[in-house]
């Protein structure tokens, strides 16, 4: 069967006038460097890629070989294209500026260059997470202030799953949609046009090792998916955690249900990230026709404070993410 590849989509999107020449360039360029981020995790310790960098990053957690490699390709993908006025990685605290060298652009670029770092040692499936924003106008050297935009204005978002396949889910504001790494001809291929998580389901994505910490309205809704056929929700419920969010919500788009990251006692903020995990990862769950909140707030529209702030993060089937919503209002 012939697929249409990513660049074949995105020039019908251009037609549509959904994107413009330089917006599917850029998301091109980011493609480009996962699937790069991609071959690397493929060849594993081949490629000397496991293991520490032996540094910290802004959030304070060590980095990996591998979060420093992939940011690196990132912005090597992406800086000298002169479609960008600048960059945020979670790896780096401050924005990035373009080197003088090359021309800017309108777009800002964010990112979560890999995603799921705990489990790259073990050959458990990792990612990339991308976002992308319009530069306020007239700003040379754009600061934090410039990006500080909520989710809602994201002109783009995407994540890349590397497991099994290498696979991104792409969103430009028309719907969700899933390409797959054709590993032969080196580009991505569409393979799902319209990506739709199915409404009502019965799974569950939640790290149990934070129970003793959870809030009541998410204890309330564990507890009582927990208790089953006899319980409250009168049906039986399935649990999973891959503890890498890009392929957690991967599975939760395909096969609904519930993925959670909330609040809580300890990480009274959250643990994931708002600009560069949560609102991308909201966007394309919205674009899916899914929902996506933090218990009372609609993620997309939280005002941002700070490049890594963190956030709590309900998403997934619409009406399970509203069950949860409405034990936080109770
Ligand atoms: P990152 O590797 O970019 O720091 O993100 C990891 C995140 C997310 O992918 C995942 O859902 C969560 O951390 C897993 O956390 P636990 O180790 O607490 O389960
Ligand atoms: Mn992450
Ligand atoms: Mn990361």
């Amino acid at each position: 069967m012939h697929h249409k590849s990513l660049s074949q989509y995105l020039a019908e999107q251009v037609l549509a006038g959904a994107v413009t020449p330089e917006l599917k360039q850029l998301i091109e360029r980011v493609a480009g460097a996962c699937v790069a981020i991609g071959a690397l995790v493929a060849k594993g310790a081949v490629a000397d890629i496991l293991g520490s960098a032996g540094t910290e990053n802004v959030q304070g957690e060590m980095q990996k070989l591998l979060d420093v490699v992939s940011n690196n390709l990132l912005i090597e993908a992406t800086e000298s294209s002169g479609l960008l006025a600048a960059l945020v990685s979670e790896e780096m605290e401050e924005p990035y500026q373009i080197p003088e060298a090359h021309p800017k652009g309108p777009y800002l670029l964010l990112f979560d260059p890999l995603d799921g770092s705990s489990n790259i040692d073990v050959n458990i499936s990792i990612g990339t997470i991308f976002s992308v924003l319009e530069c306020p106008k007239g700003l040379s050297k754009p600061d934090t202030a410039a990006f500080l935009q909520p989710g809602s204005k994201q002109l783009a978002a995407g994540f890349v799953v590397y497991g099994p396949s290498t696979l991104m889910v792409l969103t430009v504001g028309r719907g969700a949609v899933g390409f797959t790494l054709d590993r032969d001809a080196g580009f991505f291929v569409l393979t799902q046009e319209k990506v739709s998580i199915p409404v009502d389901t019965s799974e569950f994505a939640i790290n149990a090792s934070n129970m003793r910490n959870w809030e009541p309205p998410v204890r309330r809704y564990i507890d009582e998916c927990l208790a089953g056929k006899t319980g409250a929700r009168g049906r039986d419920f399935n649990m999973r955690w891959v503890a890498s969010m890009v392929a957690d919500v991967y599975r939760t788009l395909w096969r609904g249900g519930i993925f959670m990251y909330p609040k809580d006692a300890k990480n009274k903020e959250g643990r994931l990230r708002l600009m560069y995990e949560a609102n991308p990862m909201s966007f394309i769950v919205e674009q899916a026709g899914g929902a996506a909140t933090d218990g009372c707030r609609r993620i997309l529209d939280i005002q941002p404070t700070g490049l890594h702030q963190r956030v709590g993060v309900i998403l997934g089937s619409k009406n399970e993410v509203e069950h949860v919503s409405a034990y936080h209002k109770a």
